[in-house]
């Protein structure tokens, strides 16, 4: 039997170095490979490879370092994702902003569509950005705020402005996450410096906010909504504090993960873990050395 084109495809992006290519096609291979023989590890690899980080678009090269892009149809585990009550009403508030836009811009009314999360780090504000991407079935783009502010003093800005060009004419939910990281209020930074050019930068992103038009779904995310420029927090159209989730909601995303992974605990390994731990990012570290402890007894 003959290499079938995913194969091939798979074998070319592997020569060039191409990884992203090389595993969407890895991908293909597993999913079009039906034989009952191969069907344990087609799921297994097919499960590996959608987990290993999500996949990259490729960016021109002078976006690449300031700007990420993900296609996370195949990443986003649905399956174990948490939506309370609360972010529901934010998401559902997007998606209808998201469907009239274009009428909107008929009648002359612009609405930029704009949430602002702030709340305690570990609180799921970025998985929120993924989880609206994902079911947008949009590309999940988002500035990486740490390289933009190490490179060269005066070119953040100009960084800045490239990353929003390219989101004007993308399709994407564009997340600015730590968007403290780079804008501090103005009025406490006079004293010239590093903190000036980080009040040019904010006023350059307020002025690339204003170009936005009302199709694009940007998502802010902050722990230190203090720091924030007013000028700056008046562009999102929503502002919406991240709680930590209540104790029942605790529980719930605690069994959605483990019927997500096919695992079963006793209430009494569970409950402690989930009075203990604040946030979904202590709950979930701990839930999965939990696992991992299962897994290692059972493979001694
Ligand atoms: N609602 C949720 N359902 C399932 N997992 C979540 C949820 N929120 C957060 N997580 C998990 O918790 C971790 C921390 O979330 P993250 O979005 O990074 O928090 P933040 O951006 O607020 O610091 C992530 O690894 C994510 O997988
Ligand atoms: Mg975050």
């Amino acid at each position: 039997m003959g290499l079938t084109s995913n194969q091939q495809q798979l074998i070319k992006a592997v020569a060039e170095n191409n990884m992203q290519l090389a595993k969407k096609c890895a991908i293909a291979c597993t999913v079009e490979d039906t034989t009952q023989k191969n069907a344990w590890f087609c799921e297994k690899y097919k499960q590996i490879l959608e987990s290993s980080g999500g996949n990259m678009i490729e960016l021109p090269y002078d976006l690449k370092s300031i700007l990420c892009v993900e296609d996370i149809s195949n990443s986003f585990k649905d399956d174990r994702y948490y939506l309370s009550d609360r972010e529901k009403s934010v998401f559902e508030n997007i998606v209808r902003m998201k469907k009239v836009n274009e009428r909107l811009m008929e009648m002359g009314i612009p609405y930029l569509n704009s949430a602002l999360l702030y709340g305690e780090s570990g609180t799921g504000k970025t998985t929120f950005g993924r989880y609206v991407a994902y079911k947008m079935g949009l590309p999940f783009c988002y500035l990486n705020f740490s390289s933009l502010v190490d490179s060269h003093m005066g070119s953040t800005s100009k960084n800045i402005s490239k990353a929003f060009n390219y989101v004007i004419s993308n399709p994407c939910v564009f997340m600015l996450d730590e968007i403290d990281c780079i804008s501090i209020r103005r009025s406490d930074s006079s004293d010239g410096g590093a903190s000036g050019e980080m009040a040019r930068v904010t006023i350059t992103l307020m002025q690339e906010f204003d170009k936005l038009t009302n199709d694009i779904v940007v998502i802010g995310a902050t722990n230190r909504m203090d720091r924030i420029d007013e000028a700056l927090l008046r562009r999102f159209s929503l502002k919406h504090e991240v709680k930590p989730l209540e104790r029942e909601e605790k529980k719930e995303l605690v069994y959605k993960f483990l019927d997500d992974v096919g695992m079963d605990f006793p209430a009494k390994e569970i409950m402690p873990l989930i009075e203990r731990n604040k946030n979904q990012s202590m709950l979930l570290n701990e839930l999965v050395r939990l696992i991992s402890k299962r897994i290692y007894a059972e493979a001694e």
